[in-house]
């Protein structure tokens, strides 16, 4: 724990005013560097009041959805993702910072959070929109020592883990909200049997050395607590404030996802596959038991899906009776029949 946060646990908990002099004491440091301290507290939202002869005191906050380095850092619970853990509250894109920080050589785990891109990359080339309107974006660098066809599945289990913490979120009195997975990457969620609309999207990245994976890099936006949506994707689209009826803590949201994640990562691991996550996988896969159109340029089909491989695959039950497909990521699209899912 940095000085910083030290001060910002000491107010906290304190509740009340805690002198300049307690804190140098304590973190053995000046009053100017105190000072220095709490400014940088205030830049980053917290309301902090200064009474000369009674010292500092965090006031109560109407915005319990700070998103800052203490906010997460205090929250993350992991042994190897996350650290570093680098915040930013402006960023070109997460994807592309860890890219740069893994060829100067940072670990794995090395993680980027940020409260606003300007230049997001979206899948197929498209841009991610990324606004600084209580949303989250992410990305982690891993260097797995598998076979590049794993990469599919370390994007499976990305959106495994948000899925997961999705799930921890209580929706507000009378609000009747499910969240799941769009095979194969998407979060979803629908409210009161309305139709599932997205609101959380995985780019992962692949760099390779020869026949070697040289690093992964999976980035992740979630619409957390925004409200509206631009033109082109308001039919689509949703955040997890509109879905569940109330504001989404973001720094707990991040915390809880990458929780999983690292659990969920290591079991892949261990099996080298996704075998032991896909029942759990299943469980929030809405695309189960639908029909759902194959957009493969050769041979387009419609059938109807039932479940996943122990590699990522979408197994797909074909309307004409033929034998069940299994349908790659990134070679096709996958649309539901009746609407997105
Ligand atoms: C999609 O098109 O569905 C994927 C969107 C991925 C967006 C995230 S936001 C964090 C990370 N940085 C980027 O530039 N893109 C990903």
């Amino acid at each position: 724990m940095n000085n910083r946060q030290e001060i910002l646990r000491q107010l906290k908990e304190s509740g009340d005013f805690v002198s300049g002099q307690q804190l140098c004491d304590l973190l053995g440091i000046s009053r100017t560097a105190v000072w220095k301290n709490i400014e940088k507290l205030r830049e980053e939202g917290y309301p902090i009041e200064a009474v000369t002869s009674r010292g500092y005191r965090l006031l109560p906050t109407e915005d319990s959805d700070l998103l800052n380095y203490e906010e997460l850092a205090g929250r993350l619970h992991t042994k190897w993702v996350g650290h570093p853990l680098i915040y930013k509250a402006e960023t070109g894109s997460t994807n592309n910072d860890i890219l740069a920080l893994s060829d100067q050589g940072s670990p794995e785990g090395t993680l980027v959070v940020a409260s606003r891109q300007t230049a997001g990359k979206g899948r197929r080339g498209r841009a991610w929109i990324s606004p600084s309107e209580g949303n989250i974006y992410m990305s982690i660098l891993l260097r797995p020592q598998m076979k590049a066809d794993i990469v599919s599945m370390v994007t499976l289990i990305m959106a495994l883990s948000v899925y997961q913490a999705a799930l921890e979120l209580e929706a507000a009195e009378g609000v009747d909200c499910r969240f799941g997975i769009k095979w194969p990457n998407d979060i979803v969620a629908s409210v009161n049997g309305g139709s599932y609309r997205k609101l959380c999207g995985i780019l992962t990245e692949m760099r390779m050395e020869e026949m070697d994976i040289r690093d992964v890099v999976i980035g992740t936006g979630l619409n957390v607590n925004e409200k509206h949506f631009s033109k082109e994707i308001q039919e689509t689209a949703t955040s997890f404030c509109l879905a569940l009826g109330h504001d989404v803590n973001r720094a707990l949201l991040t915390a809880r996802t990458w929780d999983y994640f690292e659990e969920d990562y290591d079991k892949f691991r261990k099996a080298q596959s996704l075998s032991p996550l896909k029942d759990i996988y299943e469980s929030g896969l809405v695309n189960r038991g639908r029909l759902v159109r194959v957009l493969d340029p050769r041979t387009p089909f419609t059938g109807t899906a039932e479940g996943i491989t122990d590699t990522g695959e979408l197994i797909v039950r074909p309307q004409d009776g033929s034998e069940e497909k299994f349908v790659r990521t990134g070679e096709v699209s996958v649309r539901g029949v009746m609407g997105y899912v």
